[in-house]
């Protein structure tokens, strides 16, 4: 699936679309380079869900734990600041990224093979004009 938005307002749709995806896939790695859009699209996914805490790049730590109004969990991982994948061993995010809870990664790049194989890819792009190109794959056999 593709979908464009020129303003964050205009991601309304890829993000109601991903959260289809996330109720039978609940992991979703987002590519792009800085600035490309990742954190704006996982505020809207993240207001698409109902969650209830404030939504931001999570700075200190590698994850951040959201609830929904209904009380389900949310994991938002920025792995841009990890210097080693084992890292996400050592801080128990397997228990996360395995538990079947909702789990949106930036930067999945620097653990490319620690997190789970089956999983929504999404492919964020910052197009001349400022356009946000977002392509969502789903990687489950
Ligand atoms: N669809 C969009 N349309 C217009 N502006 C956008 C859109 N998405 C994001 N932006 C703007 O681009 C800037 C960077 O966005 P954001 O922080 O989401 O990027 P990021 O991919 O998470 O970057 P990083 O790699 O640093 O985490 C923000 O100022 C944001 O408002
Ligand atoms: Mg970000």
């Amino acid at each position: 699936m593709i979908f464009s938005a020129k303003t964050p307002e205009e991601l309304g749709e890829a993000a109601r679309a991903l959260v289809a995806l996330l109720d039978v896939q609940p992991v979703a790695a987002f590519y792009g380079e800085m600035g490309a859009g990742k954190t704006t699209l996982i505020k809207q996914v993240c207001r698409e869900l109902k969650v209830l805490d404030p939504v931001s790049s999570p700075s200190f730590a590698i994850i951040n734990e959201y609830r929904c109004e209904d009380g389900r969990p949310v994991y938002h991982f920025d792995l841009y600041r990890m210097k080693k994948p084992e890292e996400l061993f050592d801080i128990g995010a397997d228990e996360y990224l395995y538990g079947g809870d909702i789990c949106l990664i930036e930067w999945p790049e620097k653990a490319e093979d620690h997190i789970p194989f089956e999983r929504i890819n999404v492919n964020l792009q910052l197009l001349p004009d400022g356009t946000r190109e977002i392509r969502i794959n789903n990687t489950t056999p």
